[in-house]
């Protein structure tokens, strides 16, 4: 279904400029609204059919993309905490409202999977512990691996400083060091304590899905549309 809204209101939400700098750019002929050039601010438009500066809007819909999380990047948009996920992406799209946000979050020495999009909705399902979203990471260890690990996370580990021990988790050995987990809840570290729980510590962690979406070969630092 195509939403109008008005054409100051649509550019201004898309990060272009502010409501006020529509007029400018109306009286400049720099907006065409399917091909025509756009005429007042506050008439009413798709998004889709905009044109600034003869150049299609830059994802005049919703976002939902997959960003594969190179190390040492934050999910956080404190510019203050580090290099952020967000620097990752086209600088416009910093100034959209709704605000652009991962669902969930990586540690900042995790890698991999991370979704973004501007659809609080969607975030509250993916999220939400009562869907249960299966995610899937690769996680190497200090210490070699024995059988005993599997039953643990089947039987769900109890963390330190929680009252609750974690939901039933499958773990896979792929070598002496390197496990397979899949587990559908999303506490704080918690792969990094489910381990230490154990007795052993990660060295290395990398989410590889996340419910339905699979990083596949997408490279460290790339993104890709899901919708
Ligand atoms: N578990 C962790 O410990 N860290 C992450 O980044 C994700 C899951």
């Amino acid at each position: 279904m195509t939403v109008l809204k008005r054409l100051d209101q649509a550019l201004s939400n898309l990060g272009y400029c502010s409501r006020r700098e529509v007029r400018y750019w109306i009286r400049d002929k720099r907006i065409r609204i399917n091909g025509e050039l756009a005429k007042n601010a506050s008439q009413k438009v798709d998004p889709n059919s905009l044109m600034v500066d003869h150049q299609p809007l830059d994802h005049p819909g919703d976002i939902l993309i997959m960003l594969n999380k190179p190390l040492d990047y934050v999910c956080s948009h404190d510019i203050n905490e580090g290099q952020r996920i967000y620097d990752l992406l086209p600088p416009i799209w910093q100034a959209r409202n709704p605000q652009v946000v991962s669902v969930g979050r990586l540690d900042k020495d995790t890698t991999g999977l991370i979704l973004i999009t501007d659809q609080s909705a969607l975030v509250q399902q993916l999220t939400s512990p009562k869907q249960h979203v299966d995610k899937v990471y690769i996680v190497k260890v200090e210490k070699a691996l024995d059988d005993n690990i599997i039953e643990q996370f089947a039987a769900g580990v109890q963390l330190i400083s929680e009252t609750e021990p974690c939901l039933p988790a499958k773990l896979e050995i792929i070598d002496t060091q390197t496990a397979k987990v899949t587990l559908n809840e999303g506490k704080y570290h918690q792969v990094r304590r489910m381990f230490a729980a154990c007795g052993n510590h990660v060295v290395s962690l990398h989410r590889e899905q996340f419910g339905q979406y699979s990083l596949g070969d997408l490279a460290p630092g790339e993104w890709r549309d899901l919708i």
